[in-house]
């Protein structure tokens, strides 16, 4: 598993984490920080993609350079909160594709449930990156990856802000092939299914609606 989870340690990560943790901070400031850590986390899990030596004519010479490989990249949020790290993650690769898959969680049993489901029509062959903030039975990452291999994909990185043990077993055992990013591990979940300490719940605070 070690090799499989990442798990983030990095002072500016943390910092806009605690920010976000603090139930004080508005929607707009907890937007835009959403955005900005899945763009470090980015940085980091999108190292492996493919590069390729092109001829560039530089004022000076020609020389070879490295640059990305036409491999497709579909980047995909789970609904609703996913949609907060879209923006991070589109721009570092902005030619990416953008799938949706809409998941909620029942509150009495905190399995998901599916009410939408769109996905770019090649994306068997595509590098897909996955996105939740939050990370917590584990339900609705396994399920949307079941979804997703479903279609014939094959590579998955899923990129999560706030991961309780209880997700990260259940993800990698559910699926021990897929690469999974967590910008920090918290304690445990509580009796309903939250993360402790965790940020409360991630959708509501995105978008406003408690
Ligand atoms: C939250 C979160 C994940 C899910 C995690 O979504 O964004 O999708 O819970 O919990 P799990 O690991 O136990 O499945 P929620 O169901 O609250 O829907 P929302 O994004 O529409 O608010
Ligand atoms: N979903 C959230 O938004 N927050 C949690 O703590 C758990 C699930």
């Amino acid at each position: 598993m070690e090799n499989q989870v990442t798990i983030f340690d990095h002072p500016l990560i943390s910092h806009k984490i605690s920010i976000l943790r603090n139930a004080a901070t508005g929607s707009k400031e907890f937007r835009e920080l959403v955005a900005e850590i899945a763009m470090l986390m980015g940085y980091e899990a999108l190292r492996d993609l493919p590069t390729e030596y092109v001829e560039v004519k530089t004022p000076i010479t020609t020389t070879k350079s490295k640059m990305l490989t036409a491999k497709k990249i579909a980047i995909v949020p789970i609904l609703r909160a996913g949609l907060g790290m879209v923006e991070g993650i589109l721009s570092l690769v902005p030619t990416a594709k953008v799938g949706h898959i809409g998941l909620y969680r029942d509150e009495e049993t905190l399995e998901p449930q599916e009410y939408y489901c769109k996905l770019p029509t090649d994306i068997d062959k595509a590098q897909v990156i996955l996105l939740d903030p939050m990370l917590a039975t584990g339900g609705s990452a396994v399920a949307a990856v079941d979804f997703i291999k479903a279609r014939g994909c094959k590579n998955i990185k899923f990129m999560s802000l706030i991961a309780a043990p209880e997700g990260v077993k259940r993800l990698t055992e559910a699926h021990p092939d897929i690469q999974l990013y967590c910008a920090c591990l918290d304690e445990k979940l509580n009796e309903n299914g939250y993360i402790v300490p965790g940020l409360g719940d991630a959708g509501d605070r995105i978008f406003g609606t408690k």
